[in-house]
């Protein structure tokens, strides 16, 4: 009952993380669009930066942007904060229950860190992340947004690089992208609103902000808007055992940003006005290009193993899978079979078995951090049977 509880728990935690992630992402890209799409003409006043007419939902809406800001504040000024704050807030929670207090089955594999270690090393990497990150930002490479942007994109790869040796493939993955939704959160809280709250009060008092907190403000948010698709791809990369479970994950890691900030690129550039025809086609290659480059080996080949039946395969299930994946798991942690894949019957493991080649012989992302110690012989008997046609009795 508590652990099945906990799975609840663990659905509003991630259900309310995804509805904060859409509002704060919709923002963001709203923005990044409105700020592009701001046309001014002669007759456009002085102080104005543009104005932008757009229709939707039945209604028509002109927003005008001041080159600085108002002469007098508004009775209601909307700011865009909770959505950031909301994401961040619920996003720790969902790592501390799925990753932290699992530490033991997700964070590490065996024979790794200390399940304890390893969550130090989850908690140290936001924070120190964090540091670095905003320690370069003020630095005097912040005034090269282009040269800062490849900087950050090395201390990317390096943490990759890093969590993928001390952490599982899975949780390595996912505190990278934990650590760019802490950048990208605390620039909201650390950097945008404080500036915004001091450019609101020079004008309270009658003075002219200063314009370095807009400026300031403005490079934080477009590395957000850089960085969205990356994370939303660490967000779901879950599904896709063939990026995190590579032998060189955190290369493929390294591609699928670049070809995610590339993307957002193009779509910047053209809210502005200019088509970079060069760049989805080449985002287009790099993306069929990773998948061929990533395509898994030839099965290993095991001196003895060349043949399986399915009296082979059963013990191997049975060790080093049904604790798990069965109507009636005996794992300590796992009470309910993980996404309802149950192999308590030849069938249901005949049925399964193109996903069973990509987690436990492709892969070896499967058992769960090879909790069971799965020996490389055992893989390849699977991968023989598989490749037989799985035959059963
Ligand atoms: C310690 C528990 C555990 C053991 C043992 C285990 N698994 Fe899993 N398995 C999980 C969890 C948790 C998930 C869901 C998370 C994921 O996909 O990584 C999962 C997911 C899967 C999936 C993906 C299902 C889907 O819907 O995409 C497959 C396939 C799979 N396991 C196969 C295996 C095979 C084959 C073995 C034995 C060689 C095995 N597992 C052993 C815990 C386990």
């Amino acid at each position: 009952m508590v652990a099945h509880l906990y799975e609840w728990l663990a659905l509003a935690i991630r259900w309310l993380h995804v509805i904060a992630g859409i509002a704060w992402i919709g923002d963001s890209f709203y923005f990044m669009w409105l700020d592009a799409s701001l046309k001014r003409d002669e007759s456009t006043p002085d102080g104005i930066k543009g104005e932008s007419w757009s229709v939707h939902g039945g209604g028509f809406y002109r927003v005008i942007k001041f080159s600085n800001a108002p002469d007098a504040m508004p009775e209601t000024l909307h700011w865009f904060k909770w959505q950031a704050y909301t994401t961040w807030l619920s996003g720790f929670a969902l790592l501390a229950v799925v990753y932290w207090l699992q530490a033991k089955a997700f964070m590490v594999d065996a024979g790794g860190l200390a399940p304890g270690v390893a969550v130090g090393v989850g908690l140290g990497t936001l924070v120190l992340g964090w540091g670095v990150y905003t320690g370069l930002c003020k630095s005097p490479l912040g005034k090269s947004p282009v040269a800062l942007a490849f900087v950050l994109g090395g201390v990317l790869a390096g943490t990759a690089y890093g969590l993928g040796e001390l952490l599982s493939a899975r949780a390595a993955y996912i505190h990278v992208g934990a650590m760019i939704g802490t950048w990208m959160a605390g620039n909201v809280a650390m950097i945008i609103i404080p500036n915004q709250r001091k450019i609101v009060a020079a004008l309270l008092d009658g003075k002219t902000p200063d314009p370095k907190y807009g400026a300031e403000s403005k490079l934080r948010s477009t590395h957000n808007n850089y960085l969205t698709l990356p994370v939303l791809f660490v967000m779901i990369s879950n599904h896709y055992p063939m990026t995190y479970g590579h032998e060189h994950a955190w290369l493929v890691l390294v591609a699928l940003f670049g070809i995610g900030a590339l993307t957002r690129v193009f779509f910047n550039f053209r809210n502005a006005g200019r088509v970079l025809g060069w760049v989805l086609p080449v985002v287009a290659v790099a993306y069929i290009g990773l998948a061929f480059v990533t395509a898994p080996p030839a099965p290993e080949k095991v001196e003895g193993v060349t043949s399986a039946t399915w009296s082979d395969v059963q013990p191997i299930i049975t060790v080093h899978c049904t604790p798990c994946h069965s109507a009636n798991p005996t794992h300590a942690v796992f009470r309910t079979a993980p996404n309802g894949v149950m192999y308590d019957t030849p069938e249901q493991v005949a049925s399964k078995s193109a996903l069973i080649k990509v987690r436990a012989v492709d892969t070896a992302t499967m058992p769960l951090a090879n909790e069971t110690n799965m020996t490389a012989e055992e893989r390849a008997k699977l991968g023989v049977w598989i490749e037989a046609g799985s035959p059963i009795p």
